[in-house]
């Protein structure tokens, strides 16, 4: 029997974990930061070290109790050592190797998106539907949007990924653009299905050399261009107003301050991104040879229209998403990610570094 404990604060969640033998989740804690963030638009970097340091202890308390643990029943401590925020990342990171060298346990430094990838395979394997190697793993987060093929042998190849924003941080820009807030994924989620998702034509982006790469700036400009054609200054100003008196607007609340075109843009917007999103998909398992898997995992992967796309039309391969509590930053993903380095003894020394730029591939 084996048991990790782990700590992710590589943006605007405190999150901690402990799982048992690859896919037993003995307990899952997140503080998310996102009521911090939502006043400034955007997550500030200097807010969420002050809030990491606030949570960390009690969130690592609060898994380790719910799990019913002490220290002596852990067998590894990990923790997220990049890609993410500087500060952020060295808090986790520091308290995981104080963990280590109190109680004598190794550390394992753990990769955000290889945990990302990691959720969905352990979701599948509880499921009893394993994920079959080699896989094609699409990450739609807030910080990325990546294309690897994770090999059957081990390792990860990096197939594509954004030349500017990713995919869900063109969804925050849309969001905040129009007034719907921070973050904007979900409430364009919510949104889009009020609209006509044919109303407004945009283009999408043509890459110059990898066609595996992804590019939402141009989107982004379109939404901007066409808000600042259809005089649309005051009901944007009355949703902001609405969200100053309701944080957490709900959907019938957005709906009673936004009007129908302004709905079929949001509806186009988010079509625009999901069809760019399978567009790749298709191409990149078509590209490598024999991929018999298709991870989609990070926060856009809640999208519903993605996951009603990707279902309805065919890709030919079995497709894996995270539940949605595993889709978004969590520590149990971290954890999952970490077994496989504790079983092959990949242990990091207490001078491992947070590393902002961390690539898997
Ligand atoms: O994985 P995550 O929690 O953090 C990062 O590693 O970035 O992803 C957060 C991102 C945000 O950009 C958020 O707007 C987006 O995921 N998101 C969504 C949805 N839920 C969260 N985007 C589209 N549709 C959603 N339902
Ligand atoms: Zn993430």
């Amino acid at each position: 029997m084996a048991r990790i404990l782990a700590i992710e604060s590589s943006c605007d969640e405190t999150a901690a974990a402990v799982i048992e033998n690859e896919t037993t989740i003995l307990s899952s804690v997140v503080a998310s930061q996102l009521s911090v963030h939502a006043k400034y638009g955007g997550v500030v970097p200097e807010l969420a070290s002050r809030e990491h340091l606030r949570a960390v202890v009690p969130v690592v308390r609060e898994a380790m109790s719910a799990a019913g643990l002490q220290w002596r029943d852990l067998d590894a401590v990990a923790a997220t050592s990049g890609p993410g925020l500087a500060g952020a990342l060295l808090v986790g990171l520091t308290y995981a190797k104080a963990i280590s060298f109190a109680t004598g346990i190794p550390l394992i430094a753990v990769n955000h998106i290889e945990g990302h990838i990691h959720a969905v395979i352990l979701e599948a394997a509880q499921r009893g539907t394993p994920v079959e190697l080699p896989a094609l793993a699409m990450i739609v987060s807030g910080g990325h949007t990546h294309l690897f093929e994770a090999r059957a042998a081990g390792g990860y190849r990096l197939m594509g990924r954004t030349r500017d924003d990713a995919a869900g941080e063109a969804f925050d820009k849309v969001a905040k653009l129009l007034g719907f807030g921070y973050p904007g994924g979900p409430v364009i989620d919510r949104l889009a299905p009020c609209g006509d998702p044919d109303a407004v034509r945009f283009t999408s982006a043509k890459m110059k050399g990898n066609n595996l790469d992804f590019s939402f700036s141009g989107l982004k400009t379109a939404v901007l261009r066409w808000v600042e054609s259809h005089e649309m200054t005051a009901e944007i100003e009355v949703r902001k107003a609405l969200l100053r008196a309701t944080p957490w607007p709900t959907t019938e609340q957005w709906l009673e301050v936004t009007p129908a075109a302004t709905l079929d843009l949001v509806a186009s917007f988010q079509r625009t991104v999901v069809d760019e999103l399978l567009k790749h998909a298709v191409n990149a398992t078509d590209q490598l040879e024999g991929i018999r898997s298709l991870i989609v995992s990070g926060g856009v992967a809640c999208n519903s229209g993605l996951r009603e796309a990707v279902n309805s039309r065919s890709v030919g391969i079995p497709v894996h998403f995270p539940s949605p509590g595993l889709s978004t930053d969590n520590a149990v993903m971290i954890a999952a990610a970490a077994f496989p380095k504790f079983r092959a003894g990949q242990f990091a020394d207490l001078d491992a570094a947070a590393e902002p730029n961390l690539a898997l591939a």
